[in-house]
């Protein structure tokens, strides 16, 4: 009782997109990320940073259908393999390597406890689609863009590519060095990077501060609910 009253009055804080993503549970994103993120949204438009908005790693949709439904005339650009997650790597601790064998043993829960896990689904990227239509949002391939595959065969920006966000939000170290690397040299200035799992993974925390140590022109501006990252 205590629990769903909590709950409820929590969601009251959130804007409506977010509060119904969250209640559809569409998203792992907590109410602080949601506010975080939601912020972070409303400070690029009011300092008019030019750019295109990105998210890596989608699952349901979730964070993808709030950056979507913000973007007004930027893009939106979102990647996923869209099926089981990649495993993690020598770089990641032993508990993600753990939580790693609960999914492929099919013995993950999904998002609040859900009996259903994304992962499991042979049809998620229509179910994506979906989702995102019943947000009377149109994955047209132009606007609004969804690429399947692993990032590190779909993510390629060019120069006439220009981010104002990028959502980095895979979990394990590797994916997210990758992104890192990959993105960061076309954020305009003023944009912002958040690392959604910087506090939730070692390996993921790991990465974010090797990228930050050898790339001097990028600072944390803060680490809590989720790493948030900017030129410098
Ligand atoms: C925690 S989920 C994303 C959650 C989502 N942003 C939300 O709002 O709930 C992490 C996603 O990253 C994807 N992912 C991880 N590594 C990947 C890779 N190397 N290539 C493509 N997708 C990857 C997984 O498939 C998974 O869907």
């Amino acid at each position: 009782m205590l629990k769903k009253l909590v709950t409820a009055a929590k969601l009251q804080f959130l804007d409506p997109v977010s509060r119904r993503v969250k209640t559809e549970k569409l998203t792992y994103l907590s109410h602080s990320k949601l506010r975080s993120l939601n912020a972070c949204l409303k400070e690029l438009e009011a300092r008019d940073v030019v750019g295109d908005f990105f998210d890596l790693g989608i699952a349901l949709g979730g964070s993808s259908i709030i950056l979507a439904k913000a973007k007004g005339t930027r893009r939106f650009s979102g990647y996923d393999v869209f099926g089981m997650i990649p495993p993690p790597g020598d770089a990641d601790a032993a508990d993600t390597h753990e939580r790693y064998k609960v999914i492929t043993g099919g013995r993950s829960k999904g998002i609040d406890g859900d009996v259903y896990y994304y992962g499991y689904d042979a049809q998620l990227y229509d179910r994506v689609v979906a989702n995102f239509a019943s947000f009377d949002l149109d994955v047209d391939g132009e606007d609004i863009s969804l690429h399947k595959g692993l990032f590190e065969d779909t993510l390629k920006l060019s120069d006439d590519d220009r981010v104002a966000l990028v959502h980095i939000d895979c979990d394990w170290h590797d994916p997210v060095q990758f992104c890192l690397q990959t993105v960061a040299p076309y954020l305009s200035k003023g944009g912002l990077i958040i690392v959604d799992d910087y506090n939730d993974y070692e390996g993921c925390r790991k990465a974010t501060n090797e990228f930050l140590a050898t790339n001097p022109s990028f600072r944390l501006r803060r680490s809590r609910p989720h790493a948030i990252i900017e030129r410098a």
